[in-house]
């Protein structure tokens, strides 16, 4: 497992990049003259700082472990080996990411599957279960999105807390002396400060990623701008990350990002535009005084050319708005950037364009159909044009030459696989940074069979 050593590395790195968020001098006098406009303002801004230093306070108390717990650590280490790793998967990576069999010829892209916060999130969910053996554990998400970890976690006997909709939970089934996991894409401020209330162990997974977004939004309030978070507003990372705003809005993709830049720019019908963005915007929301001074932040996993094509739309209103010269005192954006994230769509660029060089019939990305960074890597290839299917699972792939896989849009649809017989099968495979390399195996190995048992054919 990649896990032991390289992720310390690599939350030490992060440490030291946390450390780029202190405020400059030039930000502290922003924040400095925004306190002192009004003393309404500095009210408001002494209630926003409060919120990070609450979440701060709770993780220095003695019950809450972010750590793992080194007196079960070898024994999870091997669990997850035998649960995620692949012998064929290790062959691929270690002969140069190409291999053939059985008329297959399969480029893996260089990063792939299972990043180093998703790895984190389990190792440190599974070291719980072991280091507090008898007690109640519960977790109050979904730890990733990847059934086979969520089965593992029912089978340990971990309880999921229900969900009663509109994202309310039942927690009255957390009793005193239980233990608390809180899932790799964090928990929200109101859901940390309950548990905070209760006598309970918490064990934190958020990925120190996914908190550095946290940290952004902070930072917006603290300079008094909105939150623009591009994201879902539903999807748990982005319900934590409101969470710790005050005034934010959610755009989902570039069609809503302009509909908030019309806006900034003409104005128009604030009640349609309120109503629109209903469910995505912060209490009170006013579009007419919230959205002068902004501030971009993004979930982690979505599409990282999508964001960047976002601020720039941002920026530009701002510049035509205010002038060049004052824009930088109305937009701000601050690198909250997820390197698995990065890592693995260069990775899937790089198959894509060399695709017609290698002959690639397809590209098969693998991983789960409601992970939002798979479903990310599927729009670099169906975005050039290359022949793409996202599937989450080696039984997406039938045995009559068919394949069920999850579209750009969302439909899961079912078509004729492999074209053509006579001739190897040339594919690219990558998958999300919440799938296990085995996944990665199986469909692979469906596809081998698929093509031995047709071999020969026209
Ligand atoms: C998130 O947004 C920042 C700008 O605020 C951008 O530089 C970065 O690439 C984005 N990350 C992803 C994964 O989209
Ligand atoms: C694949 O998707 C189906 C339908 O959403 C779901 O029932 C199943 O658990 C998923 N399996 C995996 C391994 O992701
Ligand atoms: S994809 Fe990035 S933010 Fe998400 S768990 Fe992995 S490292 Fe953390």
């Amino acid at each position: 497992m990649k896990f032991s050593t390289s992720s310390v590395v690599a939350i030490a790195a992060l440490a030291g990049s946390a450390a780029a968020f202190a405020p400059s001098a030039q930000s502290l006098n922003r924040i400095t003259s925004s306190l002192s406009m009004s003393t309404e303002v500095a009210e408001e801004s002494k209630k926003r700082v409060t919120k990070k230093e609450k979440r701060l306070q709770f993780m220095k108390t003695e019950t809450f472990h972010r750590r793992g717990f080194k007196d079960v650590r070898e024994g999870v280490e091997k669990s997850m080996e035998e649960q995620f790793k692949s012998q064929l998967v290790d062959e691929l990576t270690s002969n140069d990411f190409v291999l053939e069999r059985d008329g297959v010829k399969v480029f893996l892209a260089k990063d792939f599957g299972f990043c180093w916060g998703v790895e984190r999130s389990i190792a440190l969910a599974y070291e719980a279960v072991e280091h507090f053996p008898g007690k109640t554990v519960h977790i109050t998400n979904e730890l990733i999105h990847n059934p086979e970890v969520n089965d593992k976690l029912h089978d340990m006997d971990v309880q999921f807390i229900e969900k009663l909709g509109e994202g309310k939970k039942d927690f009255s089934n957390v009793n005193d002396g239980d233990v608390v996991i809180l899932p790799a894409f964090g928990a929200s401020f109101e859901e940390m400060s309950m548990m905070n209330d209760k006598n309970v162990d918490i064990i934190d997974t958020t990925c120190p990623w996914v908190s550095k977004v946290w940290n952004t939004v902070d930072q917006h309030q603290k300079k008094g701008l909105t939150s623009v978070i591009h994201g879902k507003y539903a999807h748990e990372e982005t319900v934590a990350t409101i969470s710790f705003c005050e005034d934010y809005i959610c755009v989902k993709d570039m069609k809503e990002a302009e509909m908030v830049v019309d806006y900034i720019l003409n104005g128009g019908d604030k009640e349609a535009f309120l109503k629109y963005f209903e469910n995505a915007v912060s209490k009170d929301f006013d579009p007419d005084t919230m959205l002068d001074k902004v501030g971009l932040a993004n979930q982690t996993t979505m599409y990282k050319k999508e964001t960047r094509a976002i601020g720039q739309m941002m920026q530009k209103a701002m510049m035509k708005k205010f002038g060049p010269v004052d824009a930088k005192d109305h937009y701000w954006e601050f690198d909250t950037i997820c390197d698995a994230t990065q890592e693995r769509q260069d990775a899937i660029h790089e198959l894509v364009e060399k695709s017609d060089d290698l002959g690639l019939d397809f590209i098969l990305v693998v991983g789960g159909w409601d992970s939002s960074n798979t479903a990310h890597l599927l729009e670099i290839p169906q975005k050039a044009g290359v022949r793409s299917f996202h599937i989450n699972k080696s039984d997406c792939i039938g045995a009559d030459n068919t394949i069920t896989h999850r579209t750009m849009a969302g439909e899961i649809v079912t078509e004729k696989f492999i074209e053509d017989w006579g001739k190897d099968v040339v594919m690219g495979v990558t998958s999300g940074a919440s799938t296990p390399d085995k996944a990665v195996q199986d469909s692979l190995s469906s596809i081998f069979l698929l093509k031995k048992v047709h071999a020969g054919e026209d």
